[in-house]
């Protein structure tokens, strides 16, 4: 087998489709470059120290784990410097982090979950890295919070690291979805799925069916049928998988199918869904569709959701085509 390297992969990219900028290439090698990081962190385990929780909380009110703070840091290091960016924006950061001034900076900006599925970290199950990539609004002289507020649509690039039995980046830069394998002994990122399309069809679903007793009637409806199986009206037996890393379950779904869901719920009402738009939901969505896929927050796309705020919380529906269009459809009925 031929090796194609994310590098050459991204140089052929900017020759043929002209859709990958030079500087745009250098900042996802770097984001690249900072996973190889956090997975080396990660697999260290108890041998690095790095696995228990710290004292503090991020601005969502969530404990942080060491994990969440050290992969924090790393991305911001290895951006910081590059002349590539304006400003960074992370889960476990309150406000932006813009620059410093001793830094070239550049057009472009990134919001990242720097590690996804915390709860998963002591216990030794996949976790991963998610990022996104937008363009600083023409004109724009100080970074502010202001500029990160573009629609999802808007991304020129986004991906996730998933740090399991394998490490893999998963990237699209809006020409198709490519999955690279981290070669440990090489330390490179090696093309090894090109073009990952989703099924439009499945039997999978997940869902933290824990929260069931506070789902809203169309959300209740639609799993109610997954769950009658082949004598309900589905007509056919479904499966359940829950993972609790969204870039666990996304990246099944992106190779078997399947219908993610993290819906809002009447638990805390103020809440509209646990998942972050800007860091979690926007590049997942970027990802399903280029493959495929479909994303809603049960009524609208979310890639045309305009962000209020920073940590804004969203529903979110998103996988196999035709499970996504019937969910949310049920949603639209319901108004
Ligand atoms: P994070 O660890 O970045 O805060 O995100 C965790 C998210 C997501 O990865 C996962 O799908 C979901 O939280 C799990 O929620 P439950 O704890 O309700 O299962
Ligand atoms: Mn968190
Ligand atoms: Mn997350
Ligand atoms: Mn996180």
């Amino acid at each position: 087998m031929k090796r194609i390297s994310l590098t050459q992969y991204l140089v052929e990219e900017q020759r043929q489709h002209h859709s990958i900028p030079a500087e745009l290439r250098l900042l996802i090698e770097v984001v690249g470059r900072a996973c190889k990081t956090i997975s080396h962190s990660v697999g260290k385990g108890a041998l690095g120290e790095v696995l228990g929780a710290l004292e503090s909380e991020n601005v969502q009110g969530e404990v942080q784990k060491k994990l969440d703070v050290i992969s924090n840091e790393i991305l911001l290091e290895a951006n910081e410097w590059g002349g590539h960016l304006a400003a960074m924006a992370s889960e476990e950061m309150e406000d932006i982090h813009p620059i410093p001034n001793r830094y070239p900076k550049g057009e472009y900006l990134l919001v990242f979950d720097p590690l996804d599925g915390s709860s998963n970290i002591d216990v030794n199950v996949s976790i991963g890295t998610i990022f996104s990539v937008l363009k600083a609004p023409e004109g724009m002289t100080e970074p502010t919070e202001k500029d990160f507020l573009q629609p999802g649509a808007k991304q020129v690039a986004a991906g996730y690291a998933l740090y399991g039995p394998q490490t893999l980046l998963v990237l699209t830069t809006g020409n198709g979805v490519n999955c690279f394998t981290l070669d440990r002994e090489m330390g490179s990122w090696v093309l090894t799925q090109r073009n990952m399309q989703i099924p439009a069809k499945t039997k999978e679903f997940a869902i933290n069916a824990s929260n069931q007793r506070h789902w809203h009637a169309p959300v209740q409806r639609y799993i109610g049928e997954l769950l009658a199986g082949s004598t309900g009206p589905r007509g056919t037996d479904f499966n359940m998988r829950w993972i609790a890393s969204m870039v666990a379950d996304v990246h099944r779904i992106l190779n078997r199918g399947g219908v993610f869901m993290y819906p809002a719920d009447n638990k805390d009402p103020s809440k509209p869904g646990r998942l972050r738009l800007m860091y979690e939901a926007n590049p997942m969505a970027f990802i399903v569709e280029q493959a495929g896929g479909m994303a809603t927050d049960g009524k609208k796309r979310i890639l045309d959701i305009q962000p209020e705020k920073l940590h804004q919380r969203v529903p979110v529906f998103l996988g196999s085509r035709d499970e996504v269009a019937l969910v949310t459809s049920y949603h639209q009925e319901a108004v």
